[in-house]
């Protein structure tokens, strides 16, 4: 069935404006934004959001499981937008532990998940994503990493309508699998496209900082690193990912 569509032309943040109204969308209404002032990623960080073409759109998703199984929701969007991506043909759309997607050794696309609800009780899920495709030339400057847009990666560039439409339908698709099977259905198609797999990185662990060689996701979803020490399953919002 068609899902709840809101299209808005400026809104400070599509995460906000559905967290705002929860208690009375539909499970699957979607927002979509042209522009956002407060576009934000994990930790207080800013998503870049100009006007122009890129896409900005979160859904509302109630979870019957609870708050204790949304932990993997940010890695089953990730693996749901890039098996999309590549669909339309875009190559080398890989995955970063646990809510980024990459092009070329770029970001390409963030994901942020928000959720409320009580222990015990449905979550009330809110699932964002800020994916590039063609981004203004003044926006960049603050853009503190390496980045990329679609529009780069993709010839020809699908169009933004038929890619936002099949995104959603992917992304419910993909929650409604995720209730039914969990996380595990999803490792092995993560680790395929994980942009980091046998490679050195750090873990970014507030003050601390571990090395290792990554090892792709376990079935709950946590990063695998390897030390000399063997291989540490790491979980939690609170640690960055990055390469060395
Ligand atoms: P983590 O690994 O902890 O998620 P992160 O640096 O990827 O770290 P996020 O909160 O996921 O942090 O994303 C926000 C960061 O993404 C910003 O601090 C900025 O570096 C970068 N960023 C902001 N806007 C964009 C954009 N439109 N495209 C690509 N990267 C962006
Ligand atoms: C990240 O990389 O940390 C996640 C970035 C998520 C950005 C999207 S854009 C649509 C939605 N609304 C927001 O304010 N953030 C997400």
């Amino acid at each position: 069935s068609c899902p709840q569509l809101e299209l808005i032309p400026v809104i400070d943040s599509t995460n906000q404006h559905l967290l705002n109204q929860i208690g009375q969308l539909p499970s699957g209404a979607v927002c979509l934004a042209e522009y956002q002032q407060a576009g934000r990623g994990r930790r207080g960080r800013q998503w870049q959001s100009p006007f122009g073409s890129n896409l900005y759109l979160s859904t509302y998703w109630r979870l019957e499981a609870g708050v204790a199984a949304a932990m993997g929701l940010s890695l089953v969007v990730g693996v749901a937008i890039a098996e999309t991506l590549q669909q339309f043909g875009a190559p080398d759309i890989r995955v970063k532990w646990p809510n980024d997607l990459y092009c070329h050794d770029q970001k390409l696309a963030g994901i942020l998940v928000e959720m409320t609800g009580k222990a015990g009780d449905a979550a009330h899920l809110v699932i964002g994503m800020g994916l590039n495709i063609a981004m203004p030339t003044v926006a960049t400057d603050m853009i503190d990493q390496a980045w990329t847009n679609l529009s780069a990666a993709c010839t020809p560039l699908p169009s933004r309508n038929v890619l936002a439409a099949t995104l959603i339908a992917r992304i419910h698709q993909t929650l409604n699998e995720y209730e039914e099977v969990g996380l595990r259905g999803f490792v092995e198609r993560w680790n395929k496209i994980d942009n980091f797999l046998n490679r050195p990185v750090k873990l970014l662990i507030g003050e601390w900082v571990v090395e290792g060689i990554a090892r792709g996701i376990n079935e709950q979803g946590a990063l695998l690193l390897e030390t000399d020490n063997g291989i540490t399953a790491y979980v939690g919002g609170e640690i960055s990912l990055r390469g060395c």
